[in-house]
C-alpha cells in the first residue's frame, strides 16, 4: 500500500472518509463536503442508525458534486476522549470496511476536535499507521483468492494541514509497524515452515539493517550446558537455535544494554504429555514471543533508536519421539539449579530458564523483559484483553504498564511472592516445572525469577494476546504480533538516551 500525506481539499477519486464526532458533531471536513453534495451527509446520517459512536462507518455511496466513488462518514467518538489510540480504532474501521469492498483508494480527512491536545502531525500519523495494521493479510498460500479477485487498500492519502510534518512524525511509526507484520507473517507460518533454524535465517537477514545476529546451534548450546532448553528439543529432528540480536545505538558510552528474551516453541505438541488433538494446531503460535523480540529489535534498529539492545530468541520444537525427554527426567540448567520435568508439556519455563540466565551471564544487562506464550491459566485469569506482568522490580513494572496504556498493548500486574516458591520445590531437584493444580501462571513465573540474578526483570506472559480469535480494530484475526509496539515505547519512553 502507498502511503501519502496530502494538504486539506486534495483531489481525491475512490473513498473519502471525513469524520463525525458523537452528538452529531460535524468536523470542519465533514461540514464542508456536506455543503458541496448540498446535504447529502446530514440526510444520510439522519436516515439510519449512525450516531457518530466510535468505530461506525456509513458509507455514501456514488454522491453527487464531489467526484469521488464514496464518502466513509467516520463515527469518532466523545470529542473529548478523543486522542492518538481512537484515531487509530477510527482509521482500523474504515480499512476493514474498505478491505470488505472494491474500492482500493482511500482518502481520509479527519480533524481532531478543537482544544485537542493531538497535535494534526501526530493524528495523520496515526491514522495512517492504523489503516497499515488493519489491512494486513497473511494469503500465500491461497491459489484462488488472488488479489485482483479480492482486492486489497492500494492507495491511502491522509489530509493534513503541514504534509512534511505528518511525514516526519509517521515515519517511526511505519519502521514499527513494518515490524509487527513481518513479526505477523513468521507467527502464521504453520510448524513445517517456520522451525528453529528457518526462524534463525529470517532473523540474520535483519543484519541488512544494522544488526549483529548470531546464531548458537546444538553443539555450542551443550558446550554452554543449556541443558533444560536441550531437553525440550532432544525430542524432535529439528535443532534447537539460540539467536541473539544486538542493536548498538547509543555505542559504547550508552552503557549495559536492556534485553528482551523471547519463548521460540515453533511448535508445542507438548511432547510426551502430549496435548488433546483438538485445536493443536494453534501451537505454531508459540513462538510469539520470540517473534515479539525479533519485531522489538527490528523496529529499534530501523528507526535507529538510541540505546543498546539484546534480543535472544530461544527456539526450539516440542515432539514426543524415541528420544524426547520423559516426565521424571532431571534437568542441570546453565545456571547450575536443576529442574525435575513433572510434565514435557510445561516446556517454556523450561527454555527461558536457560535462555535468561544466557542473557544475564553474557550480557550483564540492566534491564531484562521477557515474553512468553506461558500458560493456559493466564487466560484463565486475564482472558484475552490483558497480557500478565510479573517482575522483581516496581519501577520496571510501572514503566511496563504505562507503555501499555500509551500503545494500546495492556498489561496486568500479576503477584509472584516468595511463598509461592513452596509450589515448585521439588522432591528430588532444586525445582520442578509444575506446580499442581492452581496458579500455573505465577508457578511459572516464579520458577523464571530463579534465573535471573539480581537484574531488574519482567515476565510477560502473552498466552492470551499473541493470537486473536476475532478481528480488533487494528488486528484481523490471526497473529496480533502482540508486545511490540509496547516494548517499543517503553525503551523510546524510558531508556532511549538515558
Ligand atoms: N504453550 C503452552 C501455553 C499456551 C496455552 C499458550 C494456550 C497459548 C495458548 C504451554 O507450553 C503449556 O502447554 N502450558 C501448560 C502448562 C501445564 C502443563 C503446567 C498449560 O498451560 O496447560
Ligand atoms: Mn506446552
Ligand atoms: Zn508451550
Amino acid at each position: 500500500m502507498k502511503v501519502t500525506f496530502a494538504r486539506p481539499g486534495s483531489a481525491a477519486a475512490g473513498a473519502l472518509a471525513i469524520g463525525i464526532y458523537s452528538g452529531l458533531e460535524l468536523t470542519p471536513s465533514a461540514a464542508q463536503i456536506d455543503r458541496k453534495t448540498r446535504g447529502a451527509l446530514s440526510r444520510a446520517v439522519a436516515a439510519g442508525r449512525f450516531r457518530g459512536k466510535i468505530g461506525q462507518v456509513l458509507p455514501v455511496l456514488a454522491p453527487r458534486g464531489v467526484g469521488v466513488r464514496s464518502i466513509l462518514v467516520a463515527g469518532l467518538g466523545n470529542a473529548a476522549e478523543f486522542n492518538d489510540l481512537a484515531a487509530e480504532r477510527v482509521a482500523g474501521a474504515l480499512a476493514a470496511h474498505l478491505l470488505a469492498s472494491a474500492e482500493t483508494d482511500l482518502a481520509i480527512a479527519i480533524e481532531a476536535p478543537k482544544g485537542a491536545t493531538l497535535d494534526p502531525a501526530k493524528l495523520a500519523a496515526h491514522l495512517a499507521n492504523a489503516v497499515c495494521l488493519r489491512a494486513y493479510r497473511f494469503d500465500k498460500y491461497r491459489t484462488t483468492e488472488k488479489p485482483d479477485s479480492k482486492p486489497r487498500l492500494a492507495r491511502l492519502a491522509v489530509h493534513t494541514a503541514d504534509p512534511s510534518a505528518a511525514r516526519a512524525a509517521y515515519a517511526p511509526l511505519a519502521s514499527i509497524t513494518d515490524s509487527v507484520l513481518l513479526a505477523r507473517d513468521l507467527i502464521s507460518e504453520p510448524g513445517n515452515v517456520i522451525y528453529p533454524a528457518s526462524f534463525a535465517a529470517a532473523a540474520k537477514a535483519l543484519t541488512s539493517l544494522g544488526l549483529k545476529v548470531e546464531v548458537l546451534g546444538r553443539d555450542k548450546l551443550k558446550k554452554l550446558g543449556l541443558n533444560a532448553m536441550l531437553g525440550v528439543a532432544q525430542g524432535s529432528g529439528h535443532e534447537p537455535q539460540l539467536v541473539a540480536l544486538q542493536w548498538n545505538g547509543a555505542g559504547k558510552g550508552g552503557g549495559a544494554p536492556i534485553a528482551f528474551v523471547g519463548k521460540g516453541v515453533t511448535f508445542d505438541t507438548g511432547g510426551i504429555s502430549i496435548k488433546p488433538a483438538g485445536g493443536m494446531e494453534e501451537m505454531k503460535y508459540d513462538m510469539s514471543g520470540a517473534a515479539a523480540v525479533y519485531g522489538v529489535m527490528r523496529s529499534l534498529a530501523a528507526r535507529k533508536a538510541k540505546v543498546n539492545a539484546v534480543g535472544i530468541c530461544a527456539m526450539v520444537e516440542n515432539m514426543p519421539g524415541d528420544n524426547a525427554q520423559r516426565p521424571g527426567d532431571v534437568v542441570r540448567t546453565m545456571s547450575g539449579q536443576t529442574i525435575e520435568v513433572i510434565d514435557t508439556d510445561a516446556e517454556g519455563r523450561l527454555v527461558l530458564s536457560d535462555a535468561l540466565y544466557f542473557a544475564y551471564s553474557q550480557y550483564k544487562p540492566r534491564a531484562m523483559i521477557d515474553l512468553a506464550t506461558l500458560t493456559g491459566s493466564v487466560m484463565v485469569a486475564l482472558g484475552v484483553e490483558h497480557g500478565g506482568l510479573f517482575a522483581n522490580d516496581d519501577k520496571l513494572a510501572d514503566q511496563l504498564l504505562a507503555a501499555g496504556k500509551a500503545s494500546g498493548e495492556l498489561l496486568w500486574r500479576l503477584p509472584m511472592t516468595e511463598h509461592y516458591d513452596d509450589l515448585i520445590k521439588s522432591d528430588i531437584a532444586d525445582w520442578k516445572n509444575d506446580g499442581g493444580r492452581w496458579c500455573d501462571a505465577i508457578n511459572g513465573a516464579s520458577l523464571l525469577k530463579h534465573f535471573v540474578g539480581n537484574t531488574p526483570w519482567a515476565h510477560l506472559d502473552i498466552a492470551g494476546m499473541a493470537w486473536t480469535k476475532q478481528d480488533r480494530p487494528t488486528v484481523p484475526k490471526g497473529a496480533v504480533g502482540f508486545g511490540i509496539r509496547l516494548l517499543d515505547r517503553v525503551v523510546a519512553d524510558c531508556y532511549e538516551g538515558k
